[in-house]
């Protein structure tokens, strides 16, 4: 019997509560939501942001009648952030050219939809340019561009496509003579609210109806080195947002910190603009000049960190500011004089070093005396993260920030019995920001186990002001980090079933949480995770042992991990049947240690039960 008491005041819930967390992690950006469909499309790939990489990556000479060189080179480049480009030397009769094999497995094209090109090139002789988007022999798009002798210009085109593919490639091929190429761009005509967003993977984040997004990332925000982009200087620069704004082609690309580049076709003005167009409030995550994500670099020259916390405040102005503001001003030159109404902002991110605590207050007082309307988000790393979790928080109540930003990937059954985890916390303190939280798995059990959880969020949201699940995207086929919560390849998207559980709760928030009891059996949730042929078995799947018992009562299996490497949990098991029915493996894919301190480590474990003599199944 379930009791709800509908008279009582019960918890307004956070106007807020259910947001999105956008990271540029699993080719979040390029490769996904950026609606770019030519891969290194301006050859800055480089060996430093992945071993494998050359300034050809995803390039390749194309050859009929004529010969192609294709080189990337520096000399004389289109400007000081856009360093490389394509030099093609082409000889002999006919053309020849370069072909992009775009992201995934090839470059898709949707038939009847249109397409823009657009590229920088230069010619000592004029020339026509044809550019093709082909699939095997078929030509699907051409457009051909006339390019002037002379410097560096740029030429654009358009085409429809006469057929669809999600396998093709693009091809510029060019006369005799050198052709110099840069910035080779294809979008599709339609994208999200027109503002360059992959329309799939953008309506699927505004149909979870997010209250707010927070960006750029994690560990994208926070590793690498300070200084400004130069063109002598370490790739791998710490995110920069003033260098992400204005025109693509001026903005340098980087090392992302998760093994890959990133072209920044997504900046800070997308973000923002993205926000707006979900109906999300913006929440920017700025380093305080310190690095996290197992990498200690502290800024603490006085000179170098000023300058941080000016971008800080920049920043905000940029956001906020009048059009006769400086940053204000640039918002408006970008296209949107309308301030984007700034009201969060995170400082650092799982910044567990004694620096942390010597920058944040410079970057929070500086907010403060200018902004004192903006909430300040500090952090505290992941709850694993064990004594530095409490060591940050207590620091983020002696600041006094307004919330504290909570990360956590735990198992599942963490997650069900850790609903009451904001039921005794401090009502008088900063609030709230459980900024990156999942239970570590895909499955239907993972999800509801998340669903269980946010009960407990929705019920404590007078403390707990902002949730997000994360990581947000995931390209199958560059994966760093699991779970996700929606999985695309070059042009198709699914939401995980956590994805399903995320908007269920974000569309349907209600106003007040009022209290409610329950009388009756309470039943222990089976893990059912791939619980496929499990009902033939009594199963039951514990984090520190797993049992396998037949009908008639006859353990057949029982197993004790904590037994062997105490203070170690396993996670949840993944179930498979194999030999038409009647064995079964448990997989037990991680292990956390309870301690905190040890970090993850792989654990696994095989369990096999064969069906015995008057066992059902
Ligand atoms: O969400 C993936 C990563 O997990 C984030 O980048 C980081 O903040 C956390 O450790």
């Amino acid at each position: 019997e379930l009791t709800v008491d509908t008279r009582a005041k019960g918890t307004k819930v956070s106007p807020d509560l259910y947001g999105v967390f956008y990271e540029d992690i699993n080719h979040a950006a390029d490769g996904g939501l950026y609606a770019e469909l030519v891969q290194n499309r301006s050859f800055e790939f480089n060996a430093t942001d992945e071993s494998s990489y050359t300034g050809l990556t995803a390039w390749s000479k194309v050859e009929r009648g004529a010969t192609a060189a294709l080189t990337v080179t520096g000399e004389q480049p289109l400007n000081a952030a856009n360093r490389n480009y394509l030099r093609l030397d082409v000889t002999g009769d006919g053309t020849a050219g370069a072909a992009n094999a775009g992201f995934n497995r090839g470059l898709p094209l949707r038939k009847g939809a249109r397409y823009d090109l657009s590229l920088w090139a230069r010619r000592a002789q004029a020339a026509t340019l044809t550019v093709t988007v082909e699939d095997g022999g078929t030509v699907l798009g051409r457009a051909t561009l006339r390019v002037r002798a002379g410097g560096w210009a740029r030429y654009r085109a358009s085409f429809t496509a006469s057929g669809g593919t999600d396998a093709g490639r693009l091809v510029v091929r060019a006369p005799a003579g050198r052709t110099d190429l840069d910035m080779v761009s294809l979008f599709p005509r339609d994208t999200f609210k027109g503002h360059g967003m992959r329309t799939d993977l953008a309506k699927m984040i505004a149909e979870l109806e997010p209250r707010f997004l927070r960006f750029p990332g994690g560990c994208v925000t926070n590793v690498g080195t300070y200084e400004p982009y130069s063109a002598n200087q370490d790739r791998r620069r710490i995110y920069q947002w003033k260098e992400t704004i204005g025109p693509v082609e001026e903005r340098p690309a980087n090392a992302n910190f998760w093994g890959y580049n990133q072209s920044y076709g997504i900046g800070f003005f997308e973000y923002f603009q993205f926000a707006e167009d979900i109906g999300a409030k913006a929440l920017p995550v700025l380093s305080v000049g310190v690095n996290g994500c197992g990498e200690n670099r502290p800024l603490t020259d006085e000179a170098k960190l000023a300058r941080w916390v000016q971008d800080t405040l920049d920043l905000i102005e940029f956001a906020n500011g009048p059009v006769t503001s400086v940053w204000g001003g640039k918002r408006a030159e970008l296209g949107h004089p309308k301030p984007f109404g700034l009201e969060y902002i995170g400082l650092g991110n799982e910044e567990i070093y004694p620096e942390f605590f010597a920058n944040y207050p410079k970057f929070a007082d500086a907010i403060r005396a200018r902004y004192p309307k903006v909430k300040i988000i500090s952090n505290s790393g992941q709850t694993s993260q064990g004594a530095w979790f409490d060591r940050m928080w207590q620091f983020a109540r002696d600041q006094k920030a307004d919330l504290v930003d909570e990360h956590y990937y735990n198992n599942t059954d963490w997650f069900l019995s850790n609903t009451r985890r904001y039921d005794s916390y401090d009502r008088e303190g900063p609030q709230v920001f459980v900024g990156e939280y999942a239970s570590r798995g895909n499955t239907f059990f993972n999800a509801l186990s998340e669903a269980a959880y946010m009960t407990g969020l929705e019920r404590n949201s007078d403390v707990v002001r902002l949730a997000s699940y994360a990581p947000l995207l995931a390209n199958v086929d560059y994966v760093d980090w699991t779970p996700d919560l929606i999985w695309f390849d070059n042009d198709q998207a699914y939401g995980s079933p956590s994805y399903h559980v995320q908007r269920l709760f974000a569309t349907n928030a209600g106003e007040r949480v009022v209290p409610s009891t329950f009388e009756g059996e309470v039943r222990p949730v089976d893990d059912i995770s791939g619980g496929v042929g499990l009902g033939a078995w009594n199963t039951a799947v514990r984090y520190d042992d797993v049992k396998v018992t037949a009908a008639d009562g006859t353990v057949l299996l029982s197993e004790d991990f904590s037994a062997g490497a105490a203070g170690w949990t396993p996670g949840p098991g993944t179930w498979a049947v194999r030999d038409g029915g009647y064995e079964q493996s448990a997989q037990i894919e991680d292990a956390r240690s309870t301690a905190g301190e040890a970090g993850w480590s792989d654990y696994t474990m095989e369990v096999t039960a064969r069906k015995t003599a008057g066992a059902e199944g």
